[in-house]
């Protein structure tokens, strides 16, 4: 969980100039869909309690990177932009990372 967290952290830090806001995006991209399948893959088959409500979770952060893509593609990268795939991001690791996926990894810890 942690490793992820400072996987996060470290490509946000080594990201710079200009084109920070599309690594920023596309990093976001590939996190979500490679580590919410990962989770969700785990979820169904140690039959998570929670598996729905955090589903919902991935959902709406899916919609949120995918929405920030949208407008990247339409606006082209800017300091607005910018501010907004940091902002989702911190988002990201403040709602998700360190509430939902915590009590997924102490379930699956138990599980273990
Ligand atoms: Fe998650």
């Amino acid at each position: 969980m942690f490793d992820r967290i400072n996987h996060l952290l470290r490509a946000m830090g080594e990201i710079g100039g200009a084109k920070q806001v599309v690594a920023t995006a596309d990093f976001l991209q590939e996190y979500v869909v490679k580590h919410f399948a990962a989770e969700e893959e785990q979820m169904a088959l140690h039959e998570y309690p929670g598996m729905a409500q955090h589903k919902e979770h991935h959902e709406y952060f899916r919609g949120q990177v995918e929405d920030l893509r949208q407008r990247l593609a339409e606006h082209g990268p800017n300091e607005k932009l910018l501010i907004e795939a940091q902002e989702l991001l911190v988002n990201y690791l403040r709602d998700h990372i360190l509430q939902v996926d915590m009590l997924l990894g102490r379930f699956l810890k138990e599980k273990m």
